[in-house]
């Protein structure tokens, strides 16, 4: 949430800085700003809305220099207004601020600042922390790096903040607790960054910063980092393995048709090097060494939020399945704040696309404390998630910017199956025939997913059918059950359709009261597993009058005969069927949002990391 670059050295800023926050605006897209310093001072420009306003707004304004700082803003406190944009400055004017989180202190130091004289006009806790740092700046008489660490050890809450100081032009203070910060090594410059794809075009070489960390980034000198309370950190130059072309659209119109079209290669990239094709055999480098740990859980628990919450399902499927362990999937919002029984002997498995979502990694924190072995599935490498976790598996999705998760998803639930079988096989709870059988039927899906993407001219036809309606109903069991509730939540996400996702035979305690001749209903009705239980949902529904929408597989006669549209997949295992149903309401969501004029890869307000609780 918030996207934060900055960048300090011989080139221009400004445009450096614009097209970073284009690369972050999936973190939050309420408002945009920049900060310049040059020989004239601090010129600070800011703009309600996207970073194109931002653009029309700095226009031929004062924005060249060589040092400049720019934030995209996910609103907490304070309206998504041009008051409230970030960057801050003190009051006066010689520091200006950027913030990604949350300064939960914010208002008595607020009440102690007042007290002295400050004066604020915006809503936002940002502003109370460059009044902070000015004060101590002030008078204590101290370097803005010690104004800064000083400042930081009073406050409480989260933040990856970036400061300047007008008439220093060649230096930047950053700071990290809670949320993601980065810093570019270039020749005699650096560059800073919530994450690395507004670096990547300028240097593969970059430094995590890590909690409680702060840095002096001055271009004529080495990167200096200390902790808060002052011991002096060697910085770690890790080297990214990122390219451009995996961080733009490649022809596609949004990164969202891009990233579904994508899933057969992120799928191939998640197995590649895990599946001994040969000997169909599997091997997890990541968790080898818990694997003895997994088997003899008394339990998993899975922590995720959003869409990885909805994979974790699809693994409690899984794994009670194939490896016989009793899961348990919780939300990490929930999870953290209700003193949950954690043993020893749980495993906890985090899931999370982006590595940085605030409850997500409280949760972790709250299971290491209590004992639990952590591990992680995620997919941006470096993120704080694989960083605290014991160990994990990366799913190797490649960038997602969309908002809606696509890639991310079926990557995950690829990870998670091939944990399940692995489990399964050195338990003995999965007979050598079905894993080999499965290994193989994997091996496939991404061919069968190339499939399914033929159906999209025939789901852009279906989505005019339903582009008005108000609310949507998704019904799946079994495996197909998260799915359901995935498929609703892209609808409402990008359309703002309301959208419920249900166990089909669940329907018939609240959500048949709400059928009738206009309301869409999308049933996942593939062969295997409750086919003919789904179907007998689907003569409950089509008794009262619902307009049909069903996921079947290919050759289907049953569902075709009561459906009003009927989408074919191929067949494939019931464990894995969600990778290939799951596609076509990817689509069907994309479609009918295009169709009603929604902002498909920036929805409102919503973010792709949520690095607020
Ligand atoms: C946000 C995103 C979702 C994502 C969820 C969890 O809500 O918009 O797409 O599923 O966060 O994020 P994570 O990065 O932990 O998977």
């Amino acid at each position: 949430m918030c996207g934060i670059v900055g960048y300090v050295g011989s080139k221009d800023a400004y445009p450096i800085i614009v097209k970073g926050l284009k690369r972050l605006e999936y973190r939050g897209y309420d408002s945009a700003g920049v900060a310049i310093g040059n020989s004239h001072g601090i010129s600070v420009l800011k703009q309600k809305g996207k970073v194109v306003d931002l653009e029309a707004y700095a226009a031929g304004k004062d924005n060249s220099g060589s040092i400049g700082i720019g934030h995209t803003r996910w609103a907490t406190h304070g309206a998504p207004n041009q008051v409230n944009a970030h960057p801050h400055s003190s009051g006066d004017g010689k520091l200006a601020l950027i913030h990604n989180g949350i300064i939960e202190n914010y208002d008595s130091l607020k009440k102690a600042l007042l007290e002295k004289g400050h004066t604020f006009e915006s809503d936002t806790d940002t502003e109370v922390l460059v009044h902070l740092i000015e004060e101590i700046k002030n008078h204590e008489e101290v370097s803005l790096f010690e104004a800064v660490r000083i400042a930081l050890s009073e406050v409480v809450g989260a933040y990856a903040i970036v400061v300047i100081e007008k008439g220093i032009n060649s230096e930047f203070v950053a700071a990290r607790k809670g949320s993601p910060l980065l810093i570019g090594v270039g020749r005699d410059e650096y560059y800073i960054a919530s994450d690395a794809t507004p670096i990547i075009e300028y240097t593969n070489e970059v430094v995590y910063l890590e909690d409680g960390e702060i840095a002096r980034v001055n271009c004529n000198d080495k990167l200096e980092i200390t902790t808060i309370s002052n011991e002096k950190i060697t910085p770690y130059i890790h080297e990214l393995k990122l390219s451009l072309d995996t961080i733009e659209k490649a022809g596609f119109p949004h990164f969202m048709l891009k990233e579904i079209y994508e899933q057969p290669k992120s799928i191939l990239d998640t197995m590649r090097g895990r599946i001994d094709l040969e000997n169909k055999e599997l091997k997890l480098g990541g968790i080898s060494d818990y694997e003895q740990k997994i088997i003899n859980a008394d339990r998993i628990i899975i922590v995720a939020c959003g869409t990885s919450w909805h994979a974790g399902l699809i693994g409690e499927y899984l794994f009670e399945d194939l490896a016989r362990i009793p899961v348990e999937v919780e939300y990490a919002s929930e999870f953290r704040y209700r003193n949950p029984i954690i043993k020893e002997s749980d495993v906890v498995l985090a899931i999370s696309q982006s590595g940085e979502t605030a409850d997500t990694l409280a949760a972790i924190k709250l299971a290491k404390e209590k004992g639990a072995t952590v591990l992680g599935v995620c997919n941006v490498a470096g993120s704080s998630i694989p960083r605290i976790t014991h160990a994990g598996i990366y799913t190797h999705a490649g960038p997602e910017i969309g908002v809606a998760s696509t890639k991310a998803f079926t990557t995950q639930v690829v990870v998670l199956a091939l944990m399940a079988l692995r489990i399964g096989k050195d338990k003995g709870t999965l007979s050598n025939n079905n894993y080999h059988q499965i290994i193989a039927q994997l091996e496939v899906i991404p061919e069968k997913i190339e499939k399914v993407l033929e159906t999209n001219s025939q789901i852009k036809i279906i989505a005019k059918q339903f582009k008005d309606a108000t609310n949507f109903l998704y019904l799946g069991r079994g495996y197909n059950f998260p799915v359901a509730l995935e498929g609703a939540l892209k609808l409402k996400e990008i359309s703002y359709i309301h959208a419920e996702g249900y166990p089909a035979a669940e329907m018939k305690h609240g959500p048949i009261a709400l059928i009738d001749s206009e309301m869409p209903i999308v049933v996942i009705a593939t062969k295997k597993g409750n086919y003919e239980k789904v179907v007998s949902n689907i003569q409950e529904v089509k008794a009262r009058g619902g307009r049909l929408i069903a996921i079947v597989t290919e050759g289907d006669k049953m569902v075709k005969e009561l459906a009003e549209f009927c989408i074919e997949i191929p067949n494939c295992f019931e464990e894995l069927a969600p990778l290939l149903s799951n596609i076509p309401l990817q689509l069907l969501s994309y479609h009918i949002a295009l169709l009603r004029g929604c902002n498909v890869d920036q929805p409102r307000n919503l973010a792709k990391s949520v690095t607020v609780e």
